[in-house]
């Protein structure tokens, strides 16, 4: 039974007894609701991972085929999480879809694993993108030591929860400013890209497909990689309870979104490899500045803010998404009530918010980041297959519930085969204990 009305909340004050019902405002319109899957999505990836997918899949065509397949998965994946949240209409994403559709223990064992490991674990793996990316002008040339990356990596990540604990509002426009800000740095790396393309600077493009790596493993970590990149089109799910119109806003939302930022990938990893040959764009570990230092000269440092900048946006978006698993899971009685609390006046998750805070300064000190990214595609993919079954499953067996938004019966099977194909494979191929 849903404990929606056993909630007791605190106030200043202490101890308010009123028994009441919590949900967050609907403050989100269709622009917040676009900026928060585009800005959420766009993050840390875009800058990181092109050389890794380009790694493991040993060519330039090869590399922009996954960036593409990766962007029609996330799009498909979108329509069905489209209609469950049309559906079930409760914020709190894959934890609410599989508790209404496969019961408590896989929902509690969801919240459980994105509670304790998955959220904490994108969250400390972008800030230290930000971190990276941000202390790159002051060290041109050299690492940058460990310490001061995660010093700046664990300021981030309070600055972000603090902001989220204060106020709805104003982290919405926090993400408002960053998207629009990411979305230009993008457009320059692009706009860049085409200019170089027109001098003729073509030659990754020639014989594009030489040197294709077929090997499961190795397509399995170029998509881990490039997933996470598009990571966060399920973002707005969190959150339905504050979308306003979420009928009409959910759908729409992602239909801008999510084919925004494919294109916008797609045209930066040309751009990437019109300035750069493979080989140069392999051995660099932070392309953008790598771009920057060919196509920018001195005005370089421009594309270390821009990165820094981006991830600082998508882990906004991480933060505001990420309390609100505990809030809902709390509130269903799967995790401890104090994390059901929503502050009295500004109607913030802010226990939950300080309790993911908490978990992703941990996880910071041993952490790094490529370790994060495999762990946290295999862990979400697992999740979305099992959220999938559940459409399916309410498709099937309960096909008279009112559906403002349909999709179409064959997109959740071939989402659903190409999650267990993701989760499946580098298991046969190279078990580790990871995986378990
Ligand atoms: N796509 C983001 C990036 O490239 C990572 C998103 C992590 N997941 C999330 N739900 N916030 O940095």
């Amino acid at each position: 039974m849903s404990r929606k009305n056993s909630v007791i909340s605190y106030t200043s004050s202490g101890i308010n007894d009123k028994v009441q019902t919590f949900s967050l405002k609907r403050e989100v319109g269709l622009v917040s609701a676009v900026s928060l899957i585009a800005g959420t999505m766009i993050g840390s990836g875009i800058f990181m991972s092109p050389q890794w997918v380009l790694y493991n899949i040993g060519s330039p065509g090869g590399s922009l085929v996954i960036w593409a397949a990766c962007g029609v998965l996330a799009m498909l994946g979108s329509l069905c999480y489209a209609e469950l949240g049309t559906v079930i209409r409760e914020s709190g994403g894959e934890y609410i879809y599989i508790l209404r559709t496969s019961g408590p223990l896989p929902a509690f064992l969801l919240a459980f694993t994105a509670t304790f490991a998955v959220r904490p674990a994108s969250i400390t793996g972008i800030s230290l993108s930000f971190a990276e990316y941000a202390v790159a002008p002051f060290y041109q040339g050299c690492y940058p030591p460990q310490l001061v990356v995660k010093s700046v990596a664990a300021a981030c990540i309070l600055t972000l929860a603090i902001v989220n604990c204060l106020n709805v509002r104003f982290s919405m426009s926090i993400q408002v400013i960053f998207t629009v800000a990411k979305v230009l740095a993008l457009l320059v790396i692009v706009i860049g890209g085409v200019l170089l393309l027109f001098r003729g600077h073509t030659d990754s493009f020639h014989k594009a497909f030489e040197g294709t790596i077929v090997g499961i493993n190795n397509i399995g970590v170029a998509f881990y990689q490039g997933l996470w990149s598009y990571d966060g089109w399920n973002n707005l799910n969190y959150a339905t309870e504050e979308l306003k119109r979420p009928e009409v806003n959910l759908p729409r939302a992602l239909m801008i979104a999510i084919p925004m930022v494919t294109a916008l990938y797609l045209l930066v990893n040309v751009s990437y490899l019109a300035a750069m040959t493979p080989r140069e764009l392999m051995s660099s570990n932070a392309v953008a500045v790598t771009w920057g230092t060919k196509v920018l000269g001195s005005w370089a440092w421009l594309m270390s803010v821009a990165a820094a900048l981006s991830a600082f946006g998508s882990l906004n978006g991480t933060f505001f998404s990420g309390g609100r698993v505990c809030f809902v899971a709390a509130r269903e009685g799967h995790m401890p009530d104090i994390l059901a609390m929503a502050h009295a006046r500004r109607l913030t998750p802010s226990p939950a918010l300080i309790f993911t805070t908490t978990l992703s300064l941990l996880v910071l000190i041993p952490g790094d980041f490529q370790t994060i990214v495999n762990f946290f595609s295999f862990t979400a993919w697992f999740f979305y297959g099992i959220t999938l079954s559940g459409l399916l499953y309410l498709k099937i067996r309960k096909p008279h519930l009112h559906r403002p938004y349909k999709v179409p019966f064959i997109i959740p099977i071939m989402v659903l085969i190409a999650a267990v194909l993701l989760v499946l494979a580098p298991i046969v191929d190279n078990p580790q204990i990871e995986y378990l």
